[in-house]
């Protein structure tokens, strides 16, 4: 069977990549079972630029059908902030738990109807052939009041869905795979990937 690298040293990822794209066709590796390593410069200035420049530096390397992808949370109230600097917010070692007491700190008084937040996901596509398609995939919400629920990570515990009553670290991996922004455009991604492979 071909070979697909999905451009992540995240297991938990590759756990879920390879939920959403069983029967794609392709044998789904990660980085460290196909025996690349990068240390890439993500310097994009979108999700999909960043996502874009992980999935073209692997498949240099490779010559592989490469994945990749960059996600984030974008708060309306601080004009989209942390966005593509999600990850480095703060510092990349500072713990959530700090993170998220200083964003709530933040909005403190903020009413309900301006708090609303997203997390946004892009998946690169980097084909052998040289083409690269990119989907993102948003999962929209609001920040809450207060930390909630232990499950998921980074952000999850402050991301609250007004609809569920649920912040995203209430929900179950399954329960949140179904509705979140990595797995919509995970989702996306297949049904290009689906497009661009010979089936016969
Ligand atoms: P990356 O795409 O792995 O670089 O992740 C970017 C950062 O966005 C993470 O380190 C988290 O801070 C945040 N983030 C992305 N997706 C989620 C999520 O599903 N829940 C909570 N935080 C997230």
């Amino acid at each position: 069977m071909k070979r697909l690298i999905f451009a992540t040293g995240n297991e938990n990822k590759m756990k879920e990549i390879r939920m959403i794209l069983a029967d794609c066709g392709y044998e789904i590796v990660s980085m460290k079972e196909a025996g690349v390593q990068a240390d890439i410069v993500e310097d994009g200035k979108t999700f999909e630029e960043n996502a874009i420049i992980k999935a073209e530096a692997i498949r240099k390397q490779t010559g592989c059908l490469v994945l990749a992808d960059d996600s984030g949370l974008e708060i309306d109230y601080l004009d989209k902030a942390p966005g593509i600097y999600s990850a480095r917010f703060m510092g990349e070692d500072t713990s959530y738990r700090i993170k998220n007491r200083a964003i709530l700190d933040k909005l403190e008084g903020v009413p309900e109807e301006q708090r609303t937040a997203r997390f946004v996901c892009a998946v690169a596509a980097a084909f052998p052939d040289g083409r690269t398609i990119t989907r993102r995939g948003t999962i929209e919400g609001i920040i809450g009041y207060e930390e909630r629920g232990e499950n998921g990570f980074g952000y999850d515990p402050i991301f609250f869905l007004p609809e569920r009553g649920k912040s995203t670290a209430e929900l179950s991996p399954e329960e949140k795979n179904q509705i979140s922004h990595r797995g919509n455009a995970l989702r996306l991604i297949k049904g290009v990937i689906d497009e661009n492979t010979d089936h016969e």
